[in-house]
């Protein structure tokens, strides 16, 4: 592939759209953090959205804005970013943010001093706010007793450190508010991410932009000719979830490349549709296929089957 194909790639993977929910998602983590940083108080948060739809975007444009600053006097670091690994446990999840922090002993110590130690760098690197992502981790787990102990240790770390916190996962992570009753006082604020609908007309428009708005990313000489029939086609293709939109769109472009078109047409979106989201779905389970009558692709067998929407994402 030539040069400035893979730059318009590199840049299109780059590219954040500033779509409503994610601008007013962005600054509610910001009030959290400001409130923090400038008066002292703590305001916790939890964002929830199905697998795609850009939790991790938000976590990622977070850190970027505030970055971890060397000065003369050691290290800061306004926001701590902690990924929850697979199998939490409060030794792995201690480490993990020990990690974060920079500690080179982060595997030192018995559970308490780790702690101690965690709290302490808070303190001297000044962290403001803590995004905790992959949440659904804490209950994904066979051990029903490690996540009453885990979460238990979170919310005294969240108590003693007093810097604001961010809860990030899917939708079953908010169990963890459930069987963890102090843990849910202190994150009754939530923001969610949800996949753009049709039924609503102001969600409909903000997919028609997000689109849009990928598709002028790629400078194609020719623009996406984006109709009403086709943003339904996308929505099929894609469930609304952004993530399948940018894959979608960076499949297409590559079809269009291959095939020496100047910009995305229906035909390219088609191929496009079954090299990254599903193999399976051709002629009439094609949504860019002429032959397709809208549906979403839900059933079990289909790419967005209902059990995500309801079972698995829980
Ligand atoms: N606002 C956005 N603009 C452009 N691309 C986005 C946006 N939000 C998410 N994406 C893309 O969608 C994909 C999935 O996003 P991610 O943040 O990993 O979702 P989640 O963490 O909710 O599963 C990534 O490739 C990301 O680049
Ligand atoms: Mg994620």
């Amino acid at each position: 592939m030539q040069r400035d194909h893979l730059e318009t790639i590199a840049r299109f993977k780059k590219t954040v759209i500033p779509h409503p929910q994610y601008v007013s998602a962005f600054e509610q983590i910001v009030q959290a953090y400001e409130l923090n940083e400038q008066v002292g108080f703590q305001q916790n948060l939890i964002c929830i959205g199905v697998s795609g739809t850009g939790k991790s975007t938000l976590k990622r444009k977070f850190y970027d804005q505030y970055p971890v600053i060397q000065t003369e006097l050691g290290k800061r670091i306004p926001v701590l970013v902690i990924d929850t690994p697979s199998i939490p446990t409060v030794k792995n999840m201690a480490e993990a943010v020990l990690l974060q922090l920079g500690d080179p002993n982060f595997n030192k110590g018995s559970a308490i001093e780790k702690t101690g130690r965690i709290l302490n760098y808070m303190k001297a690197c000044e962290v403001k706010l803590v995004i905790i992502d992959e949440l659904q981790h804490f209950i994904d787990q066979g051990n029903k007793a490690a996540p009453r102990q885990v979460s238990d240790w979170l919310k005294s770390l969240i108590d003693n450190s007093g810097a604001s916190t961010v809860l990030m996962g899917l939708k079953r992570s908010e169990h963890i508010l459930e069987i963890n009753e102090q843990l849910r006082r202190r994150f009754s604020r939530r923001v969610d991410l949800k996949p753009f609908s049709i039924a609503n007309q102001e969600s409909f428009w903000d997919f028609f932009r997000v689109i849009k708005a990928l598709d002028s990313v790629l400078m194609l000489p020719q623009p996406l000719e984006l109709s009403e029939d086709l943003v339904h086609r996308f929505h099929c293709a894609t469930n609304g979830v952004i993530g399948y939109a940018v894959n979608l769109i960076i499949s297409a472009y590559q079809v269009a490349v291959r095939k020496k078109q100047d910009g995305l047409n229906l035909q390219c979106l088609e191929q496009a549709f079954t090299e990254s989201i599903w193999l399976d779905g051709t002629g009439c389970s094609n949504p860019f296929n002429p032959s397709f009558k809208e549906k979403s692709l839900t059933k079990f067998w289909e790419p967005f089957n209902s059990l995500p929407m309801t079972e698995c994402e829980k």
